[in-house]
């Protein structure tokens, strides 16, 4: 009997759901275009690069201009004082890690696009055993980087990005943007030792996007959990279309005798006030 009742609402509802599915494929075709327009619009700087030496050059320029795509499509993506990054030589690039980071792929793309530098990224111990992401750590330069390594690069003029809050501010900072970056000032010890300029960086709304769902009690026993194995165990939800914009700061400034937990406690104050 209830079976047969659950047929006929199936019944009843299945050409409901077909009627709201259909033009669902045409947005999807529609964005495509669009998805696929924009990327086309970067073409002469994918020619330019599939003709260059590095072989990994052009997939990274291809993906930059999709990921920079769908970022204008999904959220309107807007980035602030990309002009600040120096074009060639050190630089550091320190960042509020959001649930998902998906501000910094997308600022990414756009230093990759229109700064043409190749941004080495630390990125999470977790991150280098996720199955099948080695070559895409590998050829967007995520590396686990110690502080000597680190000042190395900086000192070869790279670039960097640095979240010290990692995943931990990932999962465990809040609605109200709460930086967690506890005593970590290991970023401000390798910007020193290498005497970079320091770029606070953070994006406006990035935790509407993405989220990790809390309940008051079981927060503080994640956390305690997530410190002892630095393990993310919590599934994020969201991807919600929200806009988001990224703000580049102006470098903060230090000299020699300034200490790491200085500039570290001044580089965090700067990018709450961004916010
Ligand atoms: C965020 O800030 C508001 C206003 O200061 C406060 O009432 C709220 O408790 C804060 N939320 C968290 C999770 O700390």
């Amino acid at each position: 009997m209830d079976l047969d009742y659950m047929r006929w609402v199936l019944w009843l509802i299945t050409p409901v759901i077909i009627v709201l599915l259909l033009p669902l494929i045409i947005m999807i075709l529609l964005y495509g275009s669009a998805l696929f327009l924009t990327i086309h619009k970067h073409r002469h700087r994918l020619y330019e690069v599939l003709e260059s030496r590095d072989v990994w050059e052009g997939a990274r320029c291809a993906l930059a201009s999709f990921w920079d795509a769908w970022g204008w499509l999904w959220h309107g993506y807007e980035l602030e004082g990309l002009e600040k990054i120096p074009d060639r030589g050190s630089a550091m690039l320190v960042y509020y890690h959001g649930a998902i980071p998906v501000d910094f792929y997308y600022m990414a793309a756009k230093i990759i696009l229109h700064k043409r530098r190749n941004m080495k990224v630390i990125g999470d111990r977790f991150l280098f055993k996720v199955p099948g992401w080695k070559l895409l750590m590998e050829v967007f330069n995520v590396i686990p980087g110690s502080q000597d390594s680190c000042v190395e690069l900086l000192n070869q003029g790279e670039l960097m990005g640095v979240s010290p809050g990692g995943v931990r501010e990932a999962m465990f900072s809040d609605e109200n943007y709460t930086i967690l970056w506890g005593r970590r000032s290991g970023f401000a010890k390798v910007a020193l030792r290498a005497n970079a300029p320091v770029y606070p960086v953070f994006t406006m709304n990035v935790r509407e996007t993405f989220r990790y769902l809390h309940i008051g009690f079981f927060k503080s026993l994640l956390k305690k959990f997530y410190d002892m194995y630095k393990l993310p165990l919590l599934p994020p939800y969201g991807n919600f279309p929200v806009y988001i914009k990224t703000f580049i700061g102006d470098p903060v400034p230090y000299n020699s005798d300034t200490s790491a937990e200085v500039l570290a406690s001044e580089v965090s104050v700067i990018d709450v006030s961004i916010s």
